[in-house]
């Protein structure tokens, strides 16, 4: 899959720019499997990298141009100078490279110039982090190419400030971290902190069990601004409480941290799910750890009503893939990503699949909702060159 991939983007590559690519590479969506919303709190997240990658074809050119086209958006490639790229001036998908490129640069690193040629088969807007993807991939080639040396912790960085800056969107460096540093068959456990990273083993298929993915095809983009206002909330949170983050409110002192919030009933409630879920990720990795993978169900499904009744992130369409879940067997079901849209994970015996997936279709009929793209996520490798 991922050599033909590759092949039809150089083959495009050479068909839209008359020449070969210096290289092609790859950088794949994740899912979070816990720990949501608490990146931008310096607390712990652990996700996964789906098989869906977008792939690079990028060559070097040296006269300060940047030429950038997706094969999922034919068009003619769009063209910029690198020397006048600016935050928030670009339209679109091409933000999220252009800000790579941006960020690169103002890093110091000189930027030459590149054509680009991408195709991507992670959803967009389906809370599976495309656009991370989409930045980690160019950041990853012309690290390569310019022979930079950047490690990854160090791309994801860039990434993320292309993201901050450059596009406007106030996100965590979870997603970015999680393209540039998953690999097969683990989960990523990250202090996003110091980013300080463990892989966790999680080989669900050798334990007779799956993890699905259910796009409620309620996209998300919408919701930026409902999540800088969780973001600032937490923020405040953190302020009032006199601490630089709710990462440091241990578990044990979140009663005394609630009582000392008073009357800010909507912090209050925000707190409650950062401390909590950060507890849920240690609790998943110390279970991961032992072998008690079908523990961890219950857990994700904590997370999910947090999300739901704290955090006020989840909507219709993912709390009925979580019941429906529920109700017909899985182990644990909760959202996964921003929230307001997207896509809900579900823990599942891998004989229940079929059952499960007929129970998704049904309910959201009679819902009337659309129908949602059900698929399974094996954990997968990170950015890497395929050429
Ligand atoms: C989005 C952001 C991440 C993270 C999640 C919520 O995916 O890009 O940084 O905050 O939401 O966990």
């Amino acid at each position: 899959m991922a050599a033909e991939h590759a092949q039809q983007v150089r083959e495009g590559f050479t068909a839209l720019y008359g020449t070969e690519p210096d290289g092609v590479w790859a950088a794949p969506g994740r899912v979070n499997l816990i720990g949501e919303h608490t990146d931008y709190n310096d607390g712990f997240v652990m996700p996964f990298a789906l098989p869906h990658t977008a792939v690079a074809a990028v060559a070097l050119r040296h006269d300060g141009v940047l030429r950038l086209h997706s094969a999922d958006m034919p068009s003619d490639p769009v063209e910029l100078r690198i020397a006048d790229l600016a935050p928030e001036t670009a339209d679109g998908w091409t933000a999220y490279p252009a800000g790579v490129v941006w960020a690169l640069r103002q890093a110091g690193h000189e930027m030459p110039g590149a054509d680009v040629h991408l195709a991507s088969t992670v959803p967009s807007g389906a809370g599976l982090s495309s656009s991370a993807a989409l930045e980690v991939v160019v950041a990853l080639a012309l690290n390569d190419l310019c022979g930079l040396g950047l490690k990854r912790w160090q791309l994801a960085r860039l990434c993320q400030r292309a993201e901050n800056i450059y596009v406007g969107a106030p996100t965590g460096i979870m997603d970015q971290t999680a393209a540039a540093c998953c690999q097969a068959g683990h989960a990523l456990f990250l202090d996003t902190r110091d980013l300080s990273q463990r892989q966790i083993p999680f080989d669900l298929a050798a334990q007779g069990l799956r993890l699905l993915v259910v796009d409620t095809q309620v996209k998300h983009a919408h919701s930026e601004g409902e999540y800088g206002k969780r973001r600032a909330g937490c923020e405040k949170g953190a302020a009032l409480l006199g601490v630089d983050a709710l990462r440091d409110v241990p578990c044990d002192g979140l009663d005394a941290a609630l009582d000392r919030l008073g009357d800010e009933e909507e912090v209050r409630r925000l707190v409650k799910h950062v401390v909590t879920e950060n507890r849920r990720v240690e609790r998943v990795v110390s279970l991961l750890e032992s072998g008690e993978t079908r523990a961890i169900g219950p857990l994700l499904t904590e997370g999910h009503a947090s999300l739901r009744d704290d955090f006020r992130i989840s909507c219709a369409e993912l709390d009925l893939v979580v019941d429906t879940a529920l109700a017909s067997g899985a182990l644990g079901a909760r959202m996964t990503g921003g929230g307001f849209g997207g896509s809900a994970i579900v823990l599942a015996e891998a004989d229940d699949v079929p059952a499960l997936t007929k129970a998704f279709e049904d309910a959201f009929t009679h819902a009337g909702f659309t129908a949602p793209r059900v698929f399974e996520a094996v954990p997968s490798a990170g950015a890497r060159r395929l050429v």
